[in-house]
């Protein structure tokens, strides 16, 4: 894992935002996989911010969200569809048939998972995969036990994590119990990954995720498995890490270091 710790919680999301853009400025044509949650809020309102500045098309990318609420229209305000439009589709020139979300109702939810799983594979795979962290290690919404090589599927949401996502709903009794969600195998699929996690709330899991064992206790600990990981926190998330004076060390202020610089 490349673990790249930044002074502040900007720093870390435009440093998030920036790697992003280089991907479609490097690819045009890229497959992106996306999240939501209210780190990837600030990291999308950057991005939206460098497009617009850099002049840069989307017209030629191709989206899938980690995951949407299953049981709500995908219109609700609180979908993550919604969500999606409003904090980054509406703002950049993308095909909207080119944005992916999972359903969010439906007859059968394992038909809905297997046609996102067939139009992942459809396109190639995902070339960049976008990743928040939960507080209790959940990525997309793999909660804790979720298996280290599941496929996308419907998944019940921790309370722990209903209670994290009340704040986009009028009542907690209307935060969806359960979700779809890409896997932690699809994830690993993907050819790089991308993940952010900042604040002090963040610290244990973002521990897990780089030091712990590859456990299905903390999904996000996977990403050992994947030979592509970046690793984009900020100093507070960063706080419990054993070897926090390694990582700086080897990428100072969170930097890219050419070993031709060394
Ligand atoms: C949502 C998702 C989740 C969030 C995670 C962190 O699409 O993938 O795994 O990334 O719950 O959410 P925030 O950023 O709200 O703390």
């Amino acid at each position: 894992m490349k673990v790249l710790i930044f002074e502040t919680e900007e720093d870390a999301k435009r440093d998030a935002a920036g790697r992003l853009l280089r991907q479609i400025q490097l690819s045009p044509t890229s497959v992106l996989g996306l999240a939501t949650g209210g780190t990837m809020e600030a990291v999308y309102a950057h991005l939206i911010q460098m497009t617009l500045h850099q002049s840069v098309s989307w017209s030629g990318v191709t989206t899938f969200n980690l995951d949407e609420y299953w049981g709500i229209p995908s219109d609700s305000p609180a979908s993550y569809r919604t969500y999606m439009n409003a904090h980054l589709f509406d703002h950049v020139d993308i095909t909207r048939s080119s944005t992916h979300v999972p359903a969010s109702n439906g007859r059968d939810p394992r038909d809905a998972a297997q046609a996102y799983e067939d139009a992942i594979s459809a396109v190639g795979g995902i070339d960049l995969q976008l990743l928040g962290i939960g507080k209790n290690g959940h990525i997309g919404f793999n909660e804790p036990t979720s298996s280290l090589s599941s496929t996308t599927r419907i998944k019940t949401l921790t309370d722990d994590t209903r209670r994290a996502n009340r704040r986009y709903f009028d009542r907690l009794e209307d935060v969806p119990k359960y979700a779809l969600t890409v896997g932690i195998g699809t994830i690993l699929s993907s050819n790089e990954c991308l993940i952010v996690g900042t604040g002090p709330e963040k610290a244990a899991a973002v521990k897990s995720m780089i030091e712990g064992p590859v456990s299905a206790v903390c999904p996000a600990s996977a990403l050992q498995m994947h030979r592509n990981v970046t690793v984009v926190i900020d100093e507070q998330a960063a706080q419990d890490l054993e070897l926090m004076d390694y990582y700086q060390h080897v990428h100072p202020a969170g930097q890219e270091v050419e070993i031709s610089d060394v």
